[in-house]
């Protein structure tokens, strides 16, 4: 990699909060959550354009900070440039800043590495007949636009989402700027370890998404065959045998991996937080949980596909080649 530069932002957080209310929370009550999971010592927030409710999150951050509950300096809040935007990465991170009533974020994602728009909420049949298959020259242009932002102290770190090993081979070398972390789906049955040894080996935090196996996510992303992860039994005996749940259990896990969870809570957020104490878990108890692995990616992504593709897996590089 080319990137000599290091990112300056805030160490991140062991655990942050998740806020995409998977079209079943509404803006208000996501914001609820924020303001208690900060008060109760959350210090890191994964928000996103596209989850729709920035400017509700804003307004409890703004309050947050001026009742003094936490310092700017001491908040991690990452964020997201949608798809539609990556052209206009400046314009799609002003409204942000706006929306979350802040002069920067501390880590910038690009959300997918392709420029293909779905409406919130569509079905996953729609399609765009706009959408094409990944391009390096596309997703370097995106790229360089935040490492405009960064030069500018506009994000205090950059990051990619939903990114492969082969763009990443493709891409890593032509970037001025280290990417600080790399956002993926990571729960005990869809365990990525090729990805996370990748992810860690050059040097970026990997952040879990989907950390419990998402129990509520939107109808439309629930498939025949996808694990429910929390029933597994292994994962149901480790929970039993040390007087925990198993959210708590699939947490330590993947702090035992070296990952950031960030799961969503309006519910659990006390009890999240608290699995990040909970004694590590051994290495017959990781053995156990790596039995989990299944293959089960929740979030396929068939609505970015393009004309000619063949299935979700396309946009996955499963066979090692990029797709188009
Ligand atoms: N980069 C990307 O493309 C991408 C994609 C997907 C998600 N994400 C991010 O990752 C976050 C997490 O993903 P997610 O919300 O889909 O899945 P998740 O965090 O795995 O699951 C959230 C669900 O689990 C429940 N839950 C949380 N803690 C629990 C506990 N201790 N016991 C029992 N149930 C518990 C929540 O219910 P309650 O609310 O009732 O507690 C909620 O319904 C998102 O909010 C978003 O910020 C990023």
């Amino acid at each position: 990699m080319n990137a000599e530069k290091k990112n300056y932002c805030l160490a991140i957080p062991e655990i942050g909060l998740g806020t995409f209310g998977s079209d079943r929370v509404s803006a208000e009550d996501v914001a609820g959550a924020v303001d208690g999971a900060v008060r109760a010592g959350y210090r890191m927030i994964d928000c996103a354009a596209c989850y729709g409710n920035e400017a509700e999150i804003g307004e409890v951050l703004e309050k947050i900070l001026k009742e003094g509950v936490v310092k700017r300096e001491e908040l991690f809040v990452a964020s997201k440039v949608w798809n539609d935007m990556h052209r206009y990465v400046r314009k799609a991170l002003t409204k942000t800043l706006t929306d979350l009533r802040l002069d920067y974020v501390d880590l910038y994602f690009i959300h997918w590495p392709f420029p293909n728009y779905h409406p919130p909420g569509c079905s996953v049949d729609e399609r765009n007949p706009d959408s094409r298959p990944f391009s390096v020259e596309e997703f370097m242009d995106t790229y360089r636009q935040l490492e405009e932002l960064y030069e500018e102290g506009l994000i205090r770190a950059i990051g990619v989402s939903n990114m492969t090993i082969p763009k990443f081979e493709l891409t890593l070398p032509l970037m001025k700027v280290a990417p600080y972390a790399c956002e993926l789906e990571l729960h005990p049955c869809f365990q990525q370890e090729e990805l996370l040894a990748y992810v860690k080996a050059h040097g970026m935090v990997p952040v879990a998404y989907m950390p419990m196996g998402s129990p509520r996510r939107p109808d439309r992303d629930i498939c025949e065959g996808d694990a429910v992860d929390l029933a597994e039994p292994a994962l149901l005996k480790i929970a039993k045998d040390r007087g925990a749940t198993p959210a708590e259990i699939a947490l330590r896990w993947a702090k035992n991996r070296g990952t950031v969870p960030i799961p969503f809570s309006v519910h659990h957020y006390q009890e999240n937080l608290d699995a990040m104490k909970l004694p590590a878990l051994t290495d017959e108890e990781m053995a156990q949980m790596a039995s989990l692995e299944c293959g089960s990616r929740l979030v396929k992504g068939q609505v970015f596909l393009w004309e000619g593709a063949e299935d979700w897996r396309d946009l996955w590089d499963e066979d090692g080649t990029i797709a188009g």
